[in-house]
């Protein structure tokens, strides 16, 4: 593998996606010239991705803070971005000066929120090292962090200056991870750009080699689905009033995710991200399918290409009635309405709104063990 590839995410804030190997020299001039300080955030298990990074940017001549974060999504608490906010300002933290997250998603979405948060706003670039952040959370300026009513209800649309996904990372991502981004991966396969699933089809094994081209082409046609969907609905407003047959917006990136959060709820957020979508979006195949909206191939294609990469595609550990509340409190529900992002044909993703009970049912059934 060799080269890099550059996407740009235009906008109000424009800035480049950049994909490739050993990317750390592009972060000066991501982050412009006027920045003097920069805090590194980082999970405090990462400090060998880190530190390269920092002493990148020492030698660059940019004075660095570390900021270190727990693990996973018990970094996203208001205790950890106090204590955040605390250490930028006794290191003198000006609107000119810029954090630099080096993570997950998890990272990506709590270092943005500080960086959204210190003066109004300082400038961000992520350096995602799962697949799960380079495809989904590092781009498109979503940050957040959780109460003890829910994940991400405390938040702010800040767009970064830049995003290096640099794909060495990848080599020490032990497996269940790199698999779980394939959630992500194929759910854009499904929702925009098919040529996603025949690669993947093609030969599982090569879509799963983090030496190999056929996982860098994956990661660059996922991101650029995604800016596409960012670029034309930042802020998430397009699906709103969404009725059948019009482009839900960015909405369309929740494909698979409605039933995919209740069951994450039910699993006390153990399970994996990736793999709660996989399922979700199984389900959500079979609802289309059963609503008369999709064709039983394209349905069924769904269970065989999340298997093809080691995804569960059946979750029996909870029972309709649990996650049918869980749904109930998802961000899409409007008041007793649920909403789910369905296909009418492959790439084609439309807002279905209050299903029949007996069709979320049936789709249910489907998907309650007996494949997988
Ligand atoms: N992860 C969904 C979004 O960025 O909108």
């Amino acid at each position: 593998m060799s080269g890099t590839t550059r996407l740009h995410v235009g906008g109000a804030s424009p800035y480049d996606v950049l994909i490739g190997e050993d990317l750390h020299g592009e972060l000066p001039p991501m982050l412009g010239d006027d920045v003097r300080r920069v805090a590194v955030v980082h999970a405090t298990e990462l400090g060998h991705l880190a530190e390269p990074v920092a002493a990148r940017l020492r030698d660059a001549g940019y004075d660095v803070t570390p900021i270190m974060l727990p693990e996973g999504e018990a970094a996203k608490t208001a205790a950890v971005a106090v204590e955040a906010w605390e250490t930028l300002g006794a290191a003198g933290f000006t609107r000119s000066d810029a954090v630099v997250t080096v993570g997950g998603g998890a990272t990506t979405d709590m270092g943005g929120f500080i960086a959204a948060t210190w003066l109004r706003g300082v400038r961000v670039v992520h350096v995602p090292t799962t697949l799960l952040a380079m495809v989904d959370a590092a781009v498109g300026g979503k940050t957040g962090m959780n109460t003890t009513a829910g994940k991400n209800l405390v938040g702010s649309f800040h767009e970064p200056a830049g995003v290096l996904c640099d794909l060495t990372t990848l080599r020490s991502l032990p497996r269940a991870e790199l698999v779980s981004g394939f959630g992500e991966v194929i759910k854009c396969g499904f929702i925009a750009d098919p040529t996603i699933l025949e690669l993947v089809e093609r030969d599982p094994v090569a879509a799963l080699d983090v030496d190999g081209p056929v996982l860098r082409e994956l990661v660059e046609r996922s991101v650029q689905v995604k800016i596409d969907v960012v670029v034309g609905d930042l802020k998430e407003t397009r699906g709103t009033d969404a009725s059948a047959g019009e482009w839900p917006g960015r909405e369309v990136l929740n494909y698979g995710h409605t039933l995919a959060h209740a069951i994450e709820r039910a699993e006390d957020y153990r399970m994996r991200h990736g793999e709660a979508v996989a399922i979700g979006c199984v389900f959500v195949a079979e609802l289309a399918r059963i609503t008369g909206r999709l064709d039983a191939t394209t349905a069924e294609r769904h269970r065989s290409v999340f298997a093809a990469v080691g995804l569960p595609t059946s979750y029996a550990g909870a029972g309709f009635e649990d996650l049918r509340a869980a749904m109930a409190v998802d961000k899409k529900t409007r008041g007793d309405t649920l909403r789910f992002v369905v296909l009418d044909g492959l790439a084609r993703p439309v807002v279905l709104s209050g299903p029949g009970e007996d069709d979320l049912r049936a789709a249910h059934a489907t998907i309650e063990g007996v494949h997988r």
